[in-house]
């Protein structure tokens, strides 16, 4: 068995190096490992001192996230009580920190006498993304070595902060700024601090000076946390955890963090964030694409159409650093995509997100031209323009006789039909679906289409280029809308039915957003425009041409010209920041409703959760069975990153797996029957769903059965 804990001494000092990769987890094995090094250092009597650092290059990740599914994390030598032995140690103990030290990592440290970082280390308590709090001390041993509201923060956000900030802070005693070995001045530092008789410092012992926060601090805090972390609890339990470290003795107060961790560690929330941690790794995992695949250089981009979408896709490259050429047909189109693009920077630079010198270099990167030749060197050429299949083939056909031989064609549609796009190219190995959700300079997600010829190394460059500029890219297949419109599609489907029914925009979109959705679909339409899903809709007129219902008042509103908020009219009107009921809505339902031969009645919030979720799950279903996604939980992430589906509730799949398979079966069954004609249309099972429910199974077993290269 691998050696997860080496022990040497060099002179008086004991030297701990932590052997876990990939990032130092302080599983079973490093705990114990840890216990016994310590123990044998104490027994030393040639020993003055002990330094941990790591053999891999960066200090520890924190516990063993997997620990906490199997229990393990509960197994001896558990990390609080280990940590509290290395807080009494009588021989001094110094933290060498590299890399990162997060999480039980950074708890580790924090009960060290002294802590060394590199100048490059991240410390950081991120235990909030995963639905939990620090549990080994954190909470009680940063408020005292850093401030409390620095601490408060570092906790409530888990975002890491550098060594130097973590020096300011107090709770990094030196940095290694020199180009020597850490472990080297680790040794050092310990000698210099045994011959000056340095003092233990042990957190037990010091007090917090609270004097210096308002009186209403935690009361502040935890509303700004339930406004900005709508529905998670972790975070409001961060507060109680500090706010205990400030009002009660150490001892007492490291109880009420134990406390709270047990809540929290065990809860639905905590299991779905760390699923969905779990998932990001697993999205990384692409059958047929092994690890090895070299990927190709990207150096230079180019994105065609100026317009929404293309203005943000450029703002991605140019941020993180690559000179990017946008090409429209005319000089007109360009300047307006260019203004978009420099009153975006502006909004920013004055809410002081961004320096206006900063600004100034990412522009410096961007070229705007109407003319082909100027792309001809691009590594990676983005299409963004009209959604019509014709107009994409035409500038493909282009790309292909001006790109470069290698150079990777991506498209941006959202719902057209890849492979029939790469199919008037001379390269269709080379052509691939980039689909960047709006805004493209914001939002997380990319669904990267991969079509039928897509070669596997352009497929291992999307997903290198999507990292490089923060975006979290999942790999889907080929249908219309692919993964994530596909299976909004049935959810729009039913919302959009339910206000013929009798339900009101308002009343459906309360339901979504109190179930945790960011935002209802009635205010996501107005949002994203209703001419948009309109288009769509042409797009598929075929396939829904059979419920004269279907999208009805959307069409309605379309042909009036109301597109949502950018007209000031949808299924709300807007008057500058106030929005109200258009009653409009209700006319149009009512009247269509009477047409169409739909009893109107008042909907029961359950029904409008039920009949909005389980379709959109079951069709979730369908895309797994035809393997459309590789996975279940690569249809969470692009719910939790693309659509606003709480990550707290581990995205649509892991909630269908939480509520229970047969619920959901149970539930398309009731309403196919109770629905009438419409139900029988809309409402059959997916086989899949009916056949892990036969099974006892969950979507979660099938991803175990999906056989994924791990080459
Ligand atoms: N436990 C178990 N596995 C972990 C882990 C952890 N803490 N951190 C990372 N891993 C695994 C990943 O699942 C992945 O496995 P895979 O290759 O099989 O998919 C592998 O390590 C590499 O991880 P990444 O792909 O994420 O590597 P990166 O280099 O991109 O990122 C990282 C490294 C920044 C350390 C990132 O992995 C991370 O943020 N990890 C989680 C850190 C964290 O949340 N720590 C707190 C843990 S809870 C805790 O400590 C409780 C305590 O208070 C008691
Ligand atoms: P848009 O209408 O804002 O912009 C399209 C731009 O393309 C215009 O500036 C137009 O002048 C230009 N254009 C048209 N034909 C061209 C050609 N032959 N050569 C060069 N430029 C040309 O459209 P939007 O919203 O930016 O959408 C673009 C693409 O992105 C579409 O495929 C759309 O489906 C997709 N998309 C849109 C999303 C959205 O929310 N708007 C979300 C995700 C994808």
């Amino acid at each position: 068995m691998r050696d997860v804990m080496h022990y040497s001494v060099a002179g008086d000092i004991a030297v701990f190096g932590i052997d876990n990769p990939p990032v130092n987890g302080l599983s079973q094995a490093v705990r114990a490992g840890l216990q016994a090094a310590f123990q044998r250092a104490l027994e030393d009597t040639t020993v003055d001192a002990i330094v941990i650092h790591s053999c891999t290059g960066s200090f520890s990740a924190g516990a063993d996230i997997a620990e906490f599914a199997s229990g393990n994390f509960n197994t001896q030598p558990e990390l609080p009580a280990l940590l509290e032995a290395i807080e009494a140690s009588p021989k001094l103990v110094i933290a060498a920190i590299d890399g990162m030290a997060l999480g039980g990592g950074l708890e580790l440290a924090l009960a060290c006498d002294y802590r060394i970082a590199a100048s490059a280390a991240k410390l950081g308590l991120p235990e909030v993304s995963l639905g939990i709090l620090p549990g080994a001390g954190g909470t009680q041993r940063l408020p005292r070595l850093a401030d409390p509201a620095t601490a408060l923060e570092m906790i409530v956000s888990g975002r890491p902060v550098t060594a130097q900030a973590a020096s300011e802070a107090g709770f990094v005693d030196r940095l290694h700024t020199a180009d020597t070995p850490l472990l080297d001045a680790a040794v050092s530092y310990a000698r210099e601090l045994l011959a000056a008789n340095a003092p233990r410092l042990s957190c037990s012992e010091m007090l917090i000076d609270t004097a210096a926060l308002p009186a209403d601090f935690f009361t502040d805090r935890r509303l700004e946390a339930a406004r900005r972390q709508r529905g998670f609890q972790a975070p409001q339990r961060c507060i109680d955890a500090v706010e205990a470290a400030c009002t009660l003795p150490f001892a007492d107060g490291l109880a009420r963090e134990r406390a709270l961790f047990a809540q929290c560690v065990t809860s639905p929330q905590a299991r779905a964030q760390q699923h969905v941690f779990f998932a990001e790794r697993a999205a990384a995992r692409i059958p047929g694409v092994g690890a090895d695949t070299p990927p190709r250089d990207i150096a230079r981009v180019a994105v065609i159409g100026a317009g929404t979408m293309g203005g943000g896709i450029a703002m991605n490259f140019i941020n993180a650093g690559i000179p990017t050429v946008l090409l429209d047909l005319s000089e007109e189109s360009l300047q307006r995509g260019l203004d978009a693009i420099r009153n975006n920077y502006a909004i920013s630079v004055s809410k002081g997100r961004l320096d206006a010198s900063r600004v100034e270099q990412c522009l410096g990167l961007l070229q705007a031209t109407t003319q082909y030749a100027d792309i001809a060197d691009a590594d990676l050429v983005i299409e963004a323009v009209f959604e019509r299949l014709d107009i994409k083939q035409n500038v493909f056909r282009t790309l292909d006789e001006v790109c470069k031989p290698g150079a990777i064609l991506a498209s941006n549609t959202s719902t057209l039909d890849l492979d029939a796009i790469a199919a008037v190219t001379s390269r269709p190995q080379d052509v691939i679906g980039l689909h960047f959700f709006s805004p493209a300079n914001v939002m997380r997600l990319l669904e990267v289409v991969r079509g039928a010829r897509t070669a596997p190394d352009v497929i291992a460059s999307a997903q290198k280029v999507a990292r490089r500029i923060g975006k979290l890219p999942v790999v889907v297949g080929v249908c219309f809308g692919f993964v994530g419109n596909r299976m909004l599609e049935p959810y729009g489907r039913e919302a959009m039915r339910m206000l013929l029914e009798g339900a009101s925009p308002a009343q459906i979109d309360r339901v979504l957003t109190d179930f945790g959705l960011a935002m209802g679909l009635c205010s996501m339409s107005d949002l994203a425009g209703i001419d948009v899903s309109y288009l769509t809709r042409q797009g598929n007129r075929a396939a829904i041409a059979h419920d004269p219902g279907y999208g009805f008042i959307g069409d309605r509103l379309y042909e009036k010209g109301h597109y949502g908020q950018k007209t000031g009219q949808g299924f709300y009107l807007y008057a500058g920041r106030q929005r109200s009921e258009n009653p409009e809505v209700e006319e149009i339902a009512a009247t269509a409703a009477a047409e169409l031969g739909i009893a109107r009645r008042e909907i029961s919030e359950e029904e409008i959760l039920e009949r909005c979720l389980f379709p959109l799950v079951n069709e979730g279903a369908r895309i797994l069975e035809e393997g459309i996604a590789c996975r279940a939980s690569d249809c969470d992430l692009i719910y939790v990153n693309g659509y606003g589906f709480p990550a707290w509730r581990g995205g649509p799949m892991h909630y269908a797996d939480e509520t229970g398979l047969d619920v959901i079966l149970a539930g398309m069954q009731h309403y196919r029957d109770q629905l009438g004609e419409y139900g029988a249309m809309w409402f059959e099972p997916a086989p899949l769903l009916e056949r892990l429910v036969a099974e006892g199974g969950t979507f979660r077993d099938f991803d175990r059965g999906a056989e994924i290269d791990k080459r």
